[in-house]
This record gives C-alpha cells, structure tokens and sequence, in this order.
C-alpha cells in the first residue's frame, strides 16, 4: 500500500467514526512560544484539549506534519543511524476532546490496524503506564491481548507531553515486532533501544495540565491524543524494515544518489540528505529561514548537516537544493503548499549552501588535524573553534566525530561557551558606549614610549559596579591615572601583563576603553588586595606587544601591497591584529589567484627587507590627508591624528603600537584566505618567529611527501606525475581487458540466443564491465549472427548501462532505438540511437532482469506483427 493511499485510509477510516478530517497545521506552532516546533498532531489542538478553545467537533483526524529536531523531542543525532528517526515526518492522528476515553481509543486502534490493515495479531506488542489499570483492563480482559506480549511501564516512556508545559497524560503505546532478523528486544528490556520492535502508535490518554512550577492541574475534561507515525506503518504494510525503504524515500534517496554522485545507493548519508531535505523544505515553506538563533538556527544545523554529508559522498558543489524538484514530485500532491513555495525554497536552501562552503573545507581540515593528533577525543576547545570561527554546529561536529569513533569533550566546549559569554557580556558592560559609571581623572596613555609605569588607582570594579578594594581571587577592573596598557582599538587587541603593587598584584587580561578616554585593565587580583588609592606600579607583557607591533605594522604593508596588487578598489574593512597574527578584510570580489597572493606577499617582505625607519608624526587631520594618508571610512578621528610612515610605501592614520624599523618584522607570510561576505575578502599573515615556524612546518610536509614518493622534494613533482600516469594507464589496461573479456563473455552467450522466426534473440547482461565493454561485445558478436536483435545490459556503481544492437537485415522491422527506450524507461533512464546501435543508462538496477526478460516478447511482437 503506497503512503497516500495509507494516509487517506487513516482519514476515511476516522471519518466514518464521526471524526472531522483536519488539515495539517503549519511547523511554527501559531502563539504558541512554548514550543519550537510542531512536533505532533495535537498541538494544533492544545488548547482546545485546554478548555480555552471550542471547535464545532469533538472528534478529529489529522495527518500533521512535525518536526523533531532542537526542542524537547529531539531525533537530528539519531537520523541516519536507525531504521526509523526522521527530523521530519508525518504523524496519523484521532483526537477526542472529552468526548470518548479510553476504551473507545484502545477499540479503535486495534480496529484499524488488525481489520482494516490486517496485521497479524501475534506481530503486535502492548504497552500501558504502570498504574494505569483501566487501560490494563482494557486491553486484557476486553481486547484480550496476550499477556506475553504486554508491559507495563513506569517511565517517562508512558507519560507523553508536549513539552515543559501544556497537556500531558499516562499513554499506552502498540509495537510491531519486525522479527527476530532484527536486533532488538521488546519494549522495557533492555535492548528495547534496537530496531526490532518499533513503536508504531501512541495513545495518549490526555488528562493534565502541567504548569511552569511542574503541578499537574486535571483537564477539565479527559481527552485522547494519538499519534502514528506515516513512514513506520508504511514500512510495515509494504514489507520492509526500514523506513527509508518505503515509496516515498525511495524516489528521494534516489535523487540524493543523482545529485550527489555517491557510488553506493545504501549509504547512510544519502538517508540523511533524503530525510534533511524534507525537514528542511518545510520549514522554509512554513516560513523560517536559516539564521543564529531560535528556529532559524535549528533549520540551519539542519541544513549544515545535509551538506556536510553530501561533502562527505564527494559532492563539494551546491546540490541540495536541487532536491527540492524532487520532493515536490514525491510530496507536492499531499502537500500543496509546497508546489506553491517551491522555487522560494530552493533559493533560500542554495544561498545557505553557498554561504557554508567555504568554512566547511576549512572546518573540516582543523577537525582532520585535531582527530590527527588525538584520534579517540575531540576536546571542547575544538568543538567551541570549530562552532565559533567556522559555523559547524556541535551536532554536526558530533555526527563526523560518532563516524570516526571519537568522543566528545561537550562539558569542555559548554564551558568555552560561557567563558566567551562572559568576555562578550565583560566587553559590553566596559565600552565606552555603555557609559560605565565613573567620574574621575581620564587615563593617560604613556605605552607608546614605555612599558612600565607608576601609576595610582583611580577606580575598582567588580562585575560591573564600583568597590573600594578587589580581593585575592576576585575578577574586576582597575582604572589607573596613567598606563603603558594599550587599549583595544583600530583593530589592535589591548595588552596583556601585570599590575603591582605594595599590597598585592593583578594580572591584566585585557585592556578596554571603558570611556573614549578611560582604560579599564580587566583581570584577576592574584594576591593581596588593591583600594582605590594605591599606588601600583604597571608591566605590559613584552613579547604579547612586540608580537603585536609586528603584526600590526605588517597589516599597513599588507594593505598597501594589496592595493599595488589588487588596485586601489581595495579599501580595509576590518582588521585583527593580536600576538598571533594578523587577520585582515577588505573591499574585492574574487578570491587571490595563487600568483597574486605571492606577489602580495613579496611586496611585503621586499619593504621589511628595504628596512626603513617607521615614522610616527602627529598633525591636523587636513594635513595628513593632503600628504596621502589612508583614512578609514566610518572610522571616527579627532582634529590631531597620529599618522604612521613606513618610507613612500605606505601612510596610514592610526593610534597603534609599531616596530621601530620595518626590518623588524623579519619575514611575512600570508596563510589563508577566504570570502566573509559578498565583496569582502579576508587575508591572513603570520609575522616573524610565527611565520619561520609556519615555513618550516610546510617544509615538513613536503618532506614528508617526498619521503613516501622515495623521491626528494625537488624531484617529487616529477615523480607524482609519473605515478598519476602509470595509474591511468593501468586504468586504460583494465578497462580495456574488461572490454575484451565481456566481447567473449558476449560470443559465448549467443548459443543461449533464442530464435523467433528465424532471428536469434539474446537479452543479458555482462558482469564487471561498462557501456564501453558492451560495445566491444557487440561487435564482437555482429560478426558472429546474420539475423539477430541483441541487448546487453551491466550495472557499475548502482548504475545500468543498455546496449541494443540489430543486424542491419533486421532494421526495417526492429529498431534499435525503439527497444532501447522501451528498456530505459524500464530501468529509470533514457536514451536512443541509431536503427541498428543505440544505447542508454538507468538508475534503477533492480529493474533490470524484469527489463532484460521483456526483451523477447517485445521482438517477437515486432517481427510478428509485421510478418501478418
Ligand atoms: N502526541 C503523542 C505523540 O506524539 C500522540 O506521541
């Protein structure tokens, strides 16, 4: 029984019990912020179940589309992994609102899956809520289920509930078993997890009302919510195990196949795509797009997780949205909706498609490298780089990392997460913008001459108000009269070190502007206590700001080398310049050519060679226009800019920390580039001690490579080539071999040729070759029969290739041609030809012997047909 036709049964079935038939209600559950998603039939009905809802029906059916990823019924890790999750599927539902209870739905289901769909009692499992007698008594005494198949269940198994709050009640729930073939046990043991025993239906015998404080309040009147899942009662009814076998993934694992390329029909990724694309199309008809937070975040793991498994069969280019065609055709009838929204659909799944490409390769080369060095365990800092700097959501992160057989560190990562929320919160609550409150002396900054400083305490801050003293232990905030700490601005992160003191001794995490001219030395006070007042004596970490100086003055020849490069299109966009690196955005539509990242890269390092002094004046803003200084647009200045030299080659504005001559830097490396959004690129260099280091590691791969080429570096190009070569010569051999072996496979086969009015007929198929081979076998054996029609047929990685030839005395009464579509729409292809040579190709090889054994009835039919 296809799924349509199981659906309306339902329906109709309902209908004719004096339930009034419901549409689906949408997947954003309509005022209702309590829960994500629709993720069951009822929830259309929560509040008619309330009490603070009438309907002019007491009785209802539904096929309810629901989600269940991100909320409290949460199946996205498992899609994939078992016969039967799905983030998306169809739930078959009657509801009672205090009309009848449980009898009536216990009556029902039973009616409906024994009579009307004829499953065979011994194959059903019963399952009711430990306390629950009625229901106990119902099925036992009343039903008279076998006692040997019944449970009883005191988990939250048997409670079902919408979510933290809303209607909920005790729950009897029938299984299927799918036979010992299955790994599995029976519900409430403790293999109950396997695929053997599937539930199938839920009763829910609605009867509370839980609140925010978790007290049940009764329902003013007993109701009944069930929920059937479409996809495992049609695995059931048309005789396979899994879900992803019925009709209506089929077609769509298909399309998986076709747009991906994958070898193999059985991969589990091509069931995760098929399942995301579903979840995914319609949420975005429902109106949700990917985004950061809420619903939009759920849709986009989503996504990001189809992708990444369509990466994983091969597929590096767009491709999930073209599957969108092909739910359509599989679901666009149930689901108008769909049809309607289909083309809005396919553009918001490209753009999420094309916005993710580039940080998948990039996350998914940092992930490699992390499982290189520690193949069992992924550690939370990794999980947080991964999800923060290159979108990989920690489910998506969990997928690859359950494939690999490495754990999770996710309190690790969780952790990560709350420290940056609080840097993040730490950072807002002491800009300047968040007018901290504070009226003393301004800050004078002294750093760019020195790095230690006498100074007095000016103010204390913990969490964000004021104190009088910060104690051993305590995180805070010093304000000081005057500071060598820089202060994060111009892209330039804020210094790191010491402050000290007779009373005790604080270590500086960062400095920010807390006021446009007030430092605030973030940190932790070590030991002893600082009162405002004190006198302290401040240390810059060295090498934290020389490190620092070094990138920053990089990122200036950076600049100017891109615009000599690029043109003078480029404008900067944003920048980061910390100890490590230097990281830097600007205004281009392409990515860098390898020629031009080089070209960047030497124009850089041939000014540190040139070695010039860097020039640090201040002026009048007008003045240092004139004289050529890059300004930044959207960047606010003040009437005296400090304006930085390094000789003609660049002039630039900026209130940074340098080296004092270019040569300083010493060398410059660029290692990475990438899109940050449309028109805007971003560069990254290392500078330095980091960027020897950086070299020498791309000198050790290389060595590496060499080595298992037995081969040196220098020679190592040469002798890839020649094993790229001898590979695809050896490819040439073999499929050349194979040819010749299925042409004296094919010869052999003539004398199994039947003949029909004196022409020989032969339909086969060759093992182990492809459609080049077939036609090797077809002229092999043209040779060999005056009168004959011939079809071969051979299936190579899910794929058929069909060749049909006739005898040129033949081709007025049989065309090659005709017989070949005649086999390729057989075998879910096309093709066509000449009269006496045509060939085609199918996706469906489980077609093909039916296909190949029409052969003979279709030629006799030919030849007959024109002989009367
Ligand atoms: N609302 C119940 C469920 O989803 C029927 O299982």
């Amino acid at each position: 029984m296809k799924s349509s036709a199981l659906r309306t049964r339902f329906l109709q079935f309902f209908a004719r019990h004096g339930h009034t038939i419901v549409p689906s209600s949408s997947l954003v559950p309509a005022h209702d912020p309590t829960l994500l998603f629709t993720n069951s039939g009822m929830v259309q009905f929560k509040d008619v179940f309330l009490g603070k809802e009438q309907r002019p029906y007491t009785r209802a059916t539904s096929s309810q589309r629901s989600v269940r990823a991100g909320g409290k019924h949460n199946d996205l890790e498992n899609v994939g992994y078992t016969a039967r999750h799905h983030t998306f599927f169809e739930m078959l539902g009657n509801f009672s609102f205090g009309d009848y209870f449980k009898r009536a739905a216990i009556g029902y289901a039973w009616q409906f899956l024994t009579e009307e769909l004829g499953l065979p009692k011994e194959r059903l499992w019963v399952t009711v809520y430990h306390d629950d007698e009625e229901a106990a008594g119902i099925w036992l005494d009343e039903i008279g289920v076998d006692p040997a198949r019944f449970t009883r269940i005191n988990t939250a198994d048997n409670f079902w509930q919408m979510g933290d709050t809303g209607p909920c009640g005790p729950c009897s729930e029938i299984f299927y078993d799918h036979g010992p073939d299955v790994a599995g046990g029976p519900p409430g043991s403790a293999e109950a997890d396997g695929d053997r025993y599937i539930e199938i239906w839920n009763l829910v015998f609605m009867q509370f009302n839980r609140d925010e404080q978790g007290v049940l309040h009764p329902l003013p009147r007993p109701s009944v919510d069930t929920g059937m899942g479409l996809e495992r009662i049609a695995a059931i009814l048309q005789g396979v195990h899994s879900n992803y076998e019925i009709d209506l993934f089929r077609d769509l694992i298909a399309a998986a196949q076709r747009h991906t390329g994958a070898p193999d029909p059985t991969s589990q990724s091509l069931r995760v795509i098929a399942d995301h694309i579903r979840a995914c199309a319609f949420l975005v008809v429902d109106g949700i797009v990917p985004g950061n937070e809420g619903r939009g975040y759920v849709l986009r793991r989503i996504i990001r997780r189809a992708i990444r498994h369509g990466y994983r069969l091969g597929q590096k280019q767009p491709f999930f949205y073209r599957l969108v065609e092909d739910l359509v055709a599989v679901m666009g009838e149930a689901y108008p909706e769909l049809v309607a929204a289909q083309e809005r659909v396919k553009a918001v799944l490209l753009q999420e498609e094309e916005r993710f490409a580039e940080t998948l390769e990039h996350g998914l080369a940092v992930l490699d490298e992390a499982l290189r060095l520690n193949a069992e365990h992924l550690s939370g800092e990794v999980i947080f780089r991964l999800a923060d700097t290159y979108g990989f959501p920690v489910d998506l992160t969990a997928d690859i990392a359950r494939e690999r057989g490495a754990t999770l560190d996710r309190e690790g990562f969780e952790r990560a997460m709350t420290q940056q929320r609080e840097r993040a919160r730490a950072a807002s609550r002491f800009t300047a913008h968040s007018g901290v409150d504070y009226d003393g002396a301004v800050t004078t900054f002294v750093g760019y001459d020195t790095l230690q400083e006498s100074s007095v305490v000016q103010a204390l801050y913990h969490e964000g108000t004021p104190v009088p003293r910060l104690e051993a232990g305590q995180e805070g905030t010093v304000v000081l009269d005057r500071t060598p700490f820089y202060a994060e601005s111009g892209g330039q992160v804020g210094d790191r070190g010491q402050l000290e003191g007779e009373t005790g001794c604080f270590a500086v995490v960062d400095t920010q502007k807390i006021q446009a001219q007030v430092f605030g030395h973030q940190g932790r006070m070590l030991e002893g206590a600082f009162t405002v007042g004190a006198p302290v004596l401040g240390r810059v970490d060295e090498t934290a700001r020389q490190q620092a100086a070094l990138n920053h003055s990089a990122t200036h020849l950076l600049h100017a080398a891109l615009r000599a490069v690029l043109g003078s299109h480029v404008a900067q966009r944003g920048s980061l310049v910390d100890a490590q690196r230097t990281r830097f955005d600007f205004s281009h539509g392409e990515s860098l050519s390898a020629e031009q990242m080089q070209a960047v890269e030497t124009l850089v390092n041939d000014e540190i060679r040139r070695n010039v002094p860097v020039s640090i004046r201040t002026m009048n803003y007008d003045e240092a226009l004139r004289q050529g200084a890059m300004a930044l647009f959207g960047e606010k200045y003040g009437a005296e800019v400090r304006v930085i030299g390094m000789g003609a080659f660049s002039t630039e504005l900026c209130g940074g920390t340098h080296v004092i001559r270019t040569g300083d830097i010493g060398l410059f490396r660029l290692v990475a580039q990438s899109g940050v959004a449309a028109g805007t690129r971003r560069v990254e260099g290392v500078t330095g001690a980091a960027a020897l280091i950086w070299t020498q590691q791309e000198q050790r791969q290389l060595y590496d490579l060499a080595q298992r080429l037995h081969a040196t570096p220098q020679e190592a190009p040469k002798r890839l080539q020649q094993l790229l070569e001898q590979g695809q010569g050896r490819e040439r051999e073999l499929s050349r071999l194979k040819a010749q072996f299925a042409a004296r496979a094919g010869v052999a086969l003539l004398d199994q040729a039947k003949v029909v009015a004196g022409v020989r007929v032969l339909a086969t198929s060759l093992p182990d070759t492809d459609a080049k081979g077939l036609r090797e076998a077809w002229d092999a054996l043209k040779g060999q029969a005056d009168s004959a029609v011939i079809a071969l047929a051979t299936v190579q990685e899910g794929r058929v290739a069909v060749l049909v030839g006739v005898t040129p005395d033949l081709i007025a009464r049989v065309k090659a041609g005709e017989l070949v579509s005649y086999l390729a729409q057989q075998v879910g292809g096309k093709g066509g030809g000449r009269p006496d040579l045509a060939q085609a190709g199918g996706t469906r090889p489980e077609a093909l012997s039916v296909a190949l054994a029409s052969v003979l009835p279709w030629v006799s039919a030919r030849l007959q047909g024109l002989s009367e």
